[in-house]
């Protein structure tokens, strides 16, 4: 490294965190999947925003691109270095500032866990509108980078949808403050709403001021198993119609059920097993259980039904839909594709897609999960090579072809780019890639994510006459 660039970085990061001792920089080399891994230059870890824009500053005049990460949970490759770029660590922006208990607002650092800012709010009567099972590791900044879903999407929306005001640092090292955000604020193109989901490619997110959603202390958590996809949406819709509060409606499947309860060690949850599990959570200011054991009366099978009210049993249900990710990691390195499909396609999906890999990758094992109040799928592909994308291709071809998309709350990382043309137009590219060239002109911020700058225009020498 440049010696003016190492006093540089090691001024803005502090004694002990500007690491590149390859054992130091290890765990932020390898994402949760444990597919995506490359080398980095270095790992920088400034400890706020000022750190931050003098890391970035740096790295620009020294032509080093920089990869933001958070809690490292991403599943896409987005965060991973790829061709010996720096990683800029956002977990020293741990601060939660300004809570606003009569508003339900709150200011959190980027490197803020989920868990730790559900911890801060919770006792306060307010609560995150998403939430998802990485939730220890999981930072608030990265969820906003890569607009993250979770189980409560139905309800409350992902993460953008909690987002009113943002800081980021710009890739020439200029700080963007759109903080302390207000409710209405129509001044303008929304850049909260831009860097939501730009996957670290726009600029560096610092701090956000996110709305709350009061805390709904009356739960009620149904398990049920059911014939098939199909007879879980028909239940599904009558859960939605007839049971206040519904907040996560979640679907897993055989094969997954058998990998949780071999891996974490969980008794089965029917007497007999089913072709489709569904979960609901519904939640409210009264206790929920009632109506949802109403809805619920007409079509589920009682030796296939759990209801639970406590939290230890709620827990315990939710266990079965929660410990997938980890139980398909236990299995091998998976294939993850995360896709969703209008509404009426899902049922049509389900089928569809075991069809089509058993006939394009007879080799290969799917697990399925999902939100399927969102219509959207976790297509795991378990047993294929880490480098061949044929199972990728079929999968995410008819997902396509089913009017759906590619990516529901994951991102497009490095792991989906070669497909976005699958279902983002040809205009739709372009205009995302003025938005890159117009805010990080040098390229320095997460190249090749999400997709790959073409060269730049060619620029005709002689200049055009003038009145031809
Ligand atoms: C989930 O829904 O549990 C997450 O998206 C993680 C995963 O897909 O493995
Ligand atoms: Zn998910």
């Amino acid at each position: 490294m440049h010696p003016e660039l190492r006093s540089r970085l090691l001024a803005a990061c502090g004694p002990g965190h500007l690491l590149d001792d390859p054992d130091l920089r290890a765990s932020y080399e390898t994402d949760w999947t444990r597919r995506f891994t490359g080398p980095a230059a270095f790992v920088a870890r400034p400890p706020d925003t000022a750190g931050v824009a003098a890391v970035v500053a740096a790295c620009r005049e020294f032509g080093v691109p920089l990869v933001p990460q958070g809690g490292n949970t991403g599943l896409v490759g987005g965060s991973i270095p790829r061709a010996g770029e720096a990683v800029l660590s956002l977990r020293r922006l741990d601060r939660i500032e300004d809570f606003d208990p009569v508003a339900g607002e709150v200011t959190a650092g980027a490197g803020v866990t989920l868990q730790a800012l559900q911890e801060f709010v919770r006792p306060h009567g307010w609560d995150v509108g998403v939430d998802l099972a990485s939730r220890a590791s999981a930072t608030i900044g990265g969820m906003v980078a890569t607009n993250a879903g979770g189980v409560r999407v139905i309800r409350y929306g992902p993460m953008r949808h909690q987002v009113i005001g943002i800081e980021a640092v710009l890739a020439d090292g200029a700080i963007l403050a759109r903080l302390p955000g207000l409710l209405k604020d129509n001044s303008g193109y929304d850049l909260p709403g831009l860097l939501a989901g730009s996957e670290g490619t726009l600029a560096v997110v610092t701090r956000v001021r996110l709305r709350l959603i009061p805390a709904r202390p009356a739960r009620a958590v149904a398990l049920l198993g059911l014939p098939s996809l199909a007879a879980a949406l028909e239940l599904l819709r009558a859960v939605r119609r007839q049971a206040p509060g519904l907040e996560a409606a979640e679907v897993f499947f055989p094969e997954g059920l058998e990998l949780v309860q071999r891996h974490a060690g969980l008794p089965p949850p029917f007497p007999r097993p089913h072709a489709c599990y569904l979960l609901v959570e519904c939640a409210g200011a009264h206790d929920p259980a009632p109506a949802l054991a109403a809805a619920l009366e007409s079509a589920a099978d009682p030796d296939a039904a759990l209801l639970a009210v406590s939290r230890p049993e709620r827990d315990r249900l939710w266990a079965y839909r929660e410990r997938h990710t980890e139980a398909i990691s236990a299995e091998g390195i998976p294939h993850k594709l995360d896709v969703t499909l209008p509404a009426a396609r899902l049922g049509d999906f389900e089928s569809l897609v075991r069809a089509r890999l058993a006939e394009t990758s007879p080799h290969v094992r799917p697990v399925l999960f999902g939100h399927a109040g969102d219509g959207n799928l976790h297509v795991n592909i378990l047993g294929a090579d880490p480098d061949d994308e044929s199972p990728d291709d079929a999968v995410l071809r008819l997902v396509a072809s089913l009017g759906g998309s590619i990516s529901a709350e994951h991102g497009i990382g490095i792991a989906k780019k070669r497909w976005l043309n699958l279902t983002r137009s040809p205009a739709d590219i372009q205009a995302m890639r003025a938005i890159k060239r117009a805010l990080d002109p040098a390229g320095i911020l997460n190249p090749g994510v999400i997709f790959d700058l073409e060269p730049p225009p060619v620029v005709s020498s002689t200049p055009p006459v003038r009145g031809a």
